[in-house]
């Protein structure tokens, strides 16, 4: 038995990194589980891992007419939607003095915008005592350099998920943050120009963690698994760190 035998669930930028490996583990669990991300090549590589419980639709979440495709999707499935974790996100390092207006609409219309319609388009198909998880970041807390911009969409991504939370409680349904600390994906490669500078700079973010270490994508899709299950069933409005300590001690 799984944790979501029989369940439909949703990760938005379910392609690669935290996104992919959360949705193998939510199919593990018995979900069927829709990925959603920009590139088709990417998707269906993902589709190859992931096996028969995944279907992939091809679809921007800062673009609405995509997410009404995407949700088409899932409607025509019949079965609702029991678990929603929006994850998709861009990050850039953007130190204040050049910061664009194309960096910040780019991250702001992705990270918040974004999330907010993934989350409201989806409120009709959400079946009752779903669960909803929104990807934050440690950097929502602290003030690291050229990181503001980002920093700052994850911080209202986690206000929403605490008004969510109020908002739809009368459904049962859950709305939560999961919080990772740096992880080695391919978002956080994609940071630095190139393969050496990407190692020097997952070393360096290593450091500064308690463990010692970056974290894996799959701690944190375990994670993720037990926010979406009835094992979380009294959590709401919170936030689960999995950052091996970086912002607790
Ligand atoms: N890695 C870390 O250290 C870390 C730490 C804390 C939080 N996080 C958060 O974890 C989440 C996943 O990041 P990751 O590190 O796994 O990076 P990643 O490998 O780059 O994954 C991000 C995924 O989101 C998709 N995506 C980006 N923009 C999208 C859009 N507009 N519409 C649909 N899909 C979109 C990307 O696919 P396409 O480009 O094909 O669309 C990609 O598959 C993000 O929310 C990130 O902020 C990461």
């Amino acid at each position: 038995m799984g944790l979501l035998d029989g369940k439909t669930a949703l990760v938005t930028g379910g392609a690669t990194g935290i996104g992919l490996a959360s949705a193998v583990r939510l199919a593990a669990e018995g979900a069927h589980v829709f990925i959603t991300g920009r590139r088709k090549i990417e998707l269906d590589a993902a589709v190859e891992v992931i096996g028969s419980a995944a279907t992939a639709v091809i679809g921007d979440i800062s673009n609405l007419a995509d997410l009404d495709v995407l949700y088409d999707a899932i409607r025509s499935r019949g079965r609702g939607l029991d678990v929603l974790f929006a994850n998709a996100a861009v990050a850039e390092f953007v130190t204040l003095e050049h910061v664009s207006e194309e960096h910040f609409d780019t991250l702001f219309g992705i990270n918040v915008r974004g999330t907010l319609f993934t989350v409201q388009k989806a409120l009709p198909l959400l079946n009752d005592g779903a669960s909803v998880i929104l990807n934050g970041s440690t950097n929502m807390d602290v003030g690291a350099e050229a990181f503001g911009v980002y920093a700052a969409t994850k911080a209202a991504s986690r206000s929403f998920s605490r008004t969510w939370a109020n908002e739809l409680k009368g459904r049962g349904i859950r709305v939560n943050t999961i919080t990772p600390g740096p992880t080695d994906t391919p978002g956080l490669s994609g940071l630095a120009p190139d393969a050496d500078a990407a190692a020097g700079l997952k070393q360096q973010l290593a450091t500064h963690v308690p463990l010692g270490r970056l974290g894996r994508p799959e701690e944190i899709a375990a994670a993720v698994a037990f926010l979406a299950s009835e094992q979380s069933s009294f959590i709401t409005g919170s936030s689960l760190y999995v950052d091996g300590g970086l912002n607790q001690i």
